[in-house]
């Protein structure tokens, strides 16, 4: 039994740290056999639930997947994100909601979006606190409302400098690593070349100290498609002929044989 990764040992990887997102024990299984860190995230309410938005996604939720993901694995990092809500109007709130995530489900962080000095106030509480936090800044989903399409960020100078001094803001509160999101590929190697943790991208160019995707989209499992996406595999297609494969056993009565009957 290999032990579960550390903040520091991910701190000193020399490689790009790899992570990926999961929220079920299946996915979870596999992934922890390749990635340095497992964030469970609230992309779970678009991937699995249909939600069409990551506000819908509520901390029972969070729960219930990082329970799942964190009981069957052991080597990988694990992340939770705090869902739209519970963390943005007073850090007393972040602070109850955080240690709820972890105490119940035994994960070593939490992570949430935005910059600012409120946030930034929040994370330094949540530190003092012995909570590891993630940042997430660039392309933030859970300020993407219904019907709202994403954008990419920093194509002008006003939000160039909004992500620099958000990092700053975060780095000084302490956040362990920052997921940078939809993000202009200079952007992203000025901030990662500058920034004292890992830089963990999604749609933010090569240049992040690391990458994470959501492993539904790698694996086609979910719809999504965007420039930044590589599909590994066509799971659609794969479970679609499958489950065709059944339909016209059953259909045809190929299924079930003498030999799947229990005497
Ligand atoms: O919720 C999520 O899966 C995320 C990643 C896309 C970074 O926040």
């Amino acid at each position: 039994l290999k032990k579960r990764k550390t903040i520091e040992n991910i701190k000193q990887k020399k490689n790009p740290i790899i992570c990926l997102t999961a929220y079920t024990k299946p996915i979870a299984q596999i992934v922890d056999d390749f990635a340095d860190i497992i964030l469970v995230g609230d992309s779970v309410g678009p991937v699995l639930y249909g939600y069409k938005t990551t506000r819908e996604v509520s901390i029972d939720i969070m729960i219930n997947h990082g329970k799942a993901v964190v009981s069957s694995t052991n080597k990988a990092f694990i992340v939770i994100d705090m869902p739209f809500g519970t963390y943005e109007n007073s850090k007393e709130t972040a602070f109850n909601n955080a240690k709820k995530i972890i105490d119940e489900t035994g994960a070593n962080a939490i992570k949430l979006e935005g910059g600012g000095k409120k946030i930034a106030e929040t994370v330094k509480y949540l530190v003092s606190k012995n909570i590891l936090v993630v940042g997430h800044l660039g392309g933030l989903p859970q300020s993407i409302k219904e019907g709202e399409s994403f954008k990419i960020y920093g194509r002008t100078d006003k939000e160039k400098r909004q992500i620099n001094k958000n990092l700053t803001l975060l780095e000084d509160a302490g956040v362990s690593a920052i997921v940078i999101e939809s993000t202009i590929g200079s952007l992203a190697k000025q901030i990662s070349e500058k920034s004292k943790i890992p830089t963990i991208g999604i749609g933010a160019s090569r240049f992040c100290s690391g990458q994470i995707l959501v492993t539904e989209d790698i694996i086609g499992l979910s719809n999504f498609d965007a420039k930044f996406l590589k599909k590994f595999c066509d799971l659609n297609k794969i479970i679609r002929n499958a489950v065709k494969l059944f339909a016209d056993d059953v259909r045809k009565k190929k299924y079930p044989q003498t030999f799947h009957e229990y005497k």
